[in-house]
């Protein structure tokens, strides 16, 4: 059993049981599917990595506080569509005190609620998981039946999940330092290799390549690779553009590995020198970037570092001559947003936009401080569009933003993507090394 599933038990008490679904597989198109990604929080819990699965997890029985509901064994099934652990897997493998065949779950679903008080279930998620817990849960009410009694408050397990998420165990670390490194070495191949007439679609298949060859499942999000003013579209995925002489190119890209996500952004210059131009928008990103990672420490709030950042930049664009006035009044009035539309950073963990909350209380006025084992990113950015007549010209189409990963320790923090260069002189050396 894993100590996440332990946690988990405790935190929800021997009066509950908890019910949680796998995901499922998902229509791509007519009769093939996307490749299949387990729900984070069930794999958090389990570490099952098969669809068609349900974990009920009662703490206070026994025989079998871990169940498992699987796909069975089925040799014509898994010579078609890939291996099974069926039942016996599913307890020798990950723990389950007890598994069934999924199709069992409707028929021993009342034995398995009734008698605990709490049941911690998610809905929304699982329509028919959702249609079959509500069915049951109705017709039980209307019964005076001399059984135990099914549960009467329901809980979303969500939160208990989150907090638990947020925080990362040694071995969690150790996996995100790896995804870390494999997408930090495939943002420095992608340096090595970019050069005028190439493809962004060209850039991103290197990029991915060495994710997949580096033992990563592929990109933990839609790779974003963006030329020239592509760069200056904050979920640019379309990466078809050609790469041209003179112009920047803004990556941002991360892998999963073991079901961990990382997230890095650079942007460079294509043909390995910045433009003076280039070179003041970047420069002044870096230094916010760096200020903003040393403010990703313990006892500091998400929301006094994101706004560091928006005071920063807010000097920093009045200094490029993108703001003009007061910085107090422009950072009241949000003029920064013109240029700085997204927040400077996010958890990270199974999701990259990681589960967790911001705040400490449940009216979210009290931002919550970094502690030792969280893991954030750090991105801030400038973005000019080609068209913003208010921009001095040498700006226009202009966008940068540069991201790393950042563990909270106890003495301060971990840079876990500085293998990346980031400071443009190591970055033009890194791109003219080479040829
Ligand atoms: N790649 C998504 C993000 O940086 O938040
Ligand atoms: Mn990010
Ligand atoms: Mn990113």
């Amino acid at each position: 059993m894993k100590k996440q599933l332990l946690e988990f038990m405790k935190a929800i008490g021997e009066d509950a049981v908890a019910v949680i679904p796998a995901a499922r597989e998902k229509t791509r198109s007519y009769d093939t599917e996307y490749k299949f990604r387990q729900d984070s929080d069930f794999y958090y819990l389990t570490g099952f990595p098969e669809p068609d699965a349900i974990a009920v997890i009662s703490p206070s029985d026994q025989k079998a506080p871990y169940i498992l509901f699987v796909r069975p064994r089925d040799p014509e099934m898994e010579t078609w569509n890939g291996r099974r652990e069926g039942v016996e897997g599913a307890v020798k493998n990950y723990g389950a005190s007890q598994a069934y065949p999924i199709e069992e779950f409707e028929k021993r679903m009342p034995n398995l609620l009734n008698g605990k008080s709490k049941l911690y279930y998610r809905f929304g998620v699982d329509d028919k998981l959702d249609r079959l817990i509500l069915q049951y849960l109705s017709i039980q009410r209307f019964r005076r039946l001399k059984t135990p009694y099914p549960p009467h408050t329901i809980i979303d397990p969500t939160l208990i999940i989150a907090e638990m998420r947020l925080h990362k165990t040694p071995e969690e670390i150790e996996i995100m330092r790896k995804s870390c490194e494999i997408a930090a070495d495939a943002h420095i191949l992608a340096m090595k290799s970019v050069k005028p007439g190439m493809s962004e679609a060209q850039v991103e298949a290197i990029i991915e390549y060495h994710f997949r060859m580096s033992g990563a499942s592929g990109p933990a999000y839609n790779s974003i690779v963006g030329a020239g003013a592509n760069a200056t579209i904050l979920h640019y995925v379309e990466n078809s553009s050609i790469l041209k002489d003179g112009d920047l190119i803004l990556i941002d890209a991360g892998c999963e590995y073991k079901g961990y996500a990382s997230d890095i952004t650079r942007t460079f210059p294509i043909n390995g020198r910045f433009t003076e131009a280039q070179r003041e928008i970047y420069d002044v990103v870096l230094e916010v970037q760096l200020e903003c990672i040393k403010a990703t420490v313990a006892g500091v709030t998400v929301q006094q570092r994101q706004e560091l950042s928006i005071e920063l930049l807010t000097e920093g664009m009045k200094k490029l001559g993108l703001l003009r006035g007061n910085t107090k009044k422009l950072i009241k009035e949000k003029a920064y947003e013109r240029y700085y539309m997204h927040g400077v950073g996010h958890y990270l963990g199974l999701d990259v936009h990681d589960a967790g909350r911001y705040f400490l209380d449940q009216q979210a006025t009290l931002s919550r401080p970094f502690e030792p084992g969280m893991v954030l990113t750090v991105e801030p950015g400038i973005y000019v569009k080609p068209d913003d007549e208010q921009a001095p010209a040498k700006y226009r189409g202009i966008g940068v933003r540069i991201e790393d990963d950042v563990l909270v320790t106890e003495k301060g923090n971990e840079v876990l993507t500085s293998k990346v260069p980031k400071h443009p002189e190591e970055i033009e050396e890194l791109m003219n090394s080479k040829k």
